[in-house]
């Protein structure tokens, strides 16, 4: 069984050693490959801030508030493990606030210690009349990828940098399932108009004494379009930009300024935190991931494609539940090719 993974950010990664880890005792051999164009420490996963927060409405998705959960739950089954330090994984509290009322968010169960803010709290932030405060987790992809690698390669995973200029190309090399975990790009193999880049910038900052993570929601000019701060392990992250459409990978000075400004007004301790890094990437946006299987042809040759791409300013927080559901689909194509082997009986 020939497997190939297109795609190294955390998608990718963390789907290829949910399918090896739940099927390399049961297909033999099980031959995994990873294909990519950029490993870490360059990909979306690795630039993002690793908070785990799913969108604040789910659009009803209830799918994907479960493999969210799946997610939240993994994670914070290793909180207590000597590992935490290699992943990137710390537990994290703070605040999300509105100018109005809003229903209670659908993961409010799965954070710990979700609550309402008191009026004391909300003191703190002038112009904010809502919001909540909880405690949830931080995964930092430029921690977590490399760990995710390190695993791999001891299974014996394969590593190719290189582009795939089409699916073709892999049937042709008589690879049996294609995973396609390409983020952003997914739409160059195959046109996807559901999916879309919607472009972040991010200022990266030393700034110890911030410990606590604070997003701003506003309404109208909707998700992540409004200043967020979020501390990582050494630099605190300053964001706030989500342009649906925009292509451009240069730092933009105007967002630059957009960022700044409006963290430090929210933030004011801010003004002395010295700037560090920046950086801009795009979040794989589409009205819902696409976690499904296509038979793919190339003359006589036939593959199966495995699609997990689209998950939007949510990746991290939602991998290992999509890295799941992934190895339950390639499990029924196990099964349709009569490949899987049920243990062998030791009496
Ligand atoms: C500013 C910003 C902040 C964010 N903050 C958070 C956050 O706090 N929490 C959170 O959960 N999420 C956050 N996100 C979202 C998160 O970064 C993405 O959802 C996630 O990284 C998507 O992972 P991925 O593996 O699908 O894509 P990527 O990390 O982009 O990986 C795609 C991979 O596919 C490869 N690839 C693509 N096309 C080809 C091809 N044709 N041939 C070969 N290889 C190919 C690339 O080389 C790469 O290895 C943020 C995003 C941005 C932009
Ligand atoms: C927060 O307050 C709103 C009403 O203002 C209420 O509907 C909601 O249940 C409260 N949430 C929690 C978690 O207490
Ligand atoms: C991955 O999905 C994208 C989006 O549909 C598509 O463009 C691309 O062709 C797919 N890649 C493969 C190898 O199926």
């Amino acid at each position: 069984m020939r497997v190939a993974v297109i795609g190294a950010g955390v998608i990718g990664l963390s789907t290829a050693l949910c399918v090896y880890d739940q099927y390399h005792s049961v297909v033999q051999p099980l031959e995994i490959e990873v294909y990519a164009d950029q490993y870490t420490p360059l990909t979306t996963s690795d630039g993002a801030a690793g908070l785990w927060q799913p969108y604040v409405d789910d659009k009803r998705n209830t799918q994907e508030t479960l493999w969210n959960k799946e997610t939240f739950d993994y994670l914070c089954g290793h909180l207590n493990s000597p590992e935490v330090e290699e992943m990137g994984l710390f537990p994290i509290s703070g605040y999300n606030l509105f100018t109005q009322p809003v229903p209670d968010p659908p993961w409010k169960d799965i954070v710990l210690g979700f609550r309402n803010l008191t009026a004391k709290e909300l003191e703190l932030f002038p112009g904010y009349s809502y919001g909540w405060f909880n405690t949830a987790l931080i995964l930092e992809g430029k921690s977590y990828l490399p760990w995710l690698t390190k695993r791999l390669k001891q299974r014996g995973v394969k590593f190719f940098h290189k582009k795939v200029e089409s699916f073709h190309e892999m049937v042709a090399k008589g690879v049996d399932v294609i995973i396609n975990c390409t983020g952003v790009r997914a739409g160059e193999l195959q046109p996807d108009p559901g999916l879309m880049p919607g472009r972040g910038q991010i200022i990266k900052v030393l700034a110890p004494w911030v410990k606590h993570f604070v997003l701003t929601h506003d309404l109208e000019s909707g998700i992540y379009n409004s200043p967020y701060i979020i501390p990582g392990s050494k630099l605190v992250t300053l964001g706030g930009i989500f342009q649906l459409g925009n292509w451009n990978e240069e730092n933009s000075p105007q967002d630059h300024k957009t960022i700044w400004e409006n963290c430090c007004k929210l933030l004011p301790s801010l003004q002395k935190a010295k700037i560090v890094d920046e950086w801009s990437g795009f979040r794989p946006v589409r009205y819902a991931v696409r976690l499904e299987r296509e038979a793919v042809r190339h003359g006589p040759l036939k593959s199966e494609v495995i699609h997990n791409y689209g998950h939007g300013g949510f990746g991290l927080t939602i991998h290992w539940g999509c890295a799941m559901e992934a190895a339950r689909i390639f499990g029924r194509i196990l099964e349709e090719k009569k490949l899987a082997r049920p243990p062998q009986s030791h009496l």
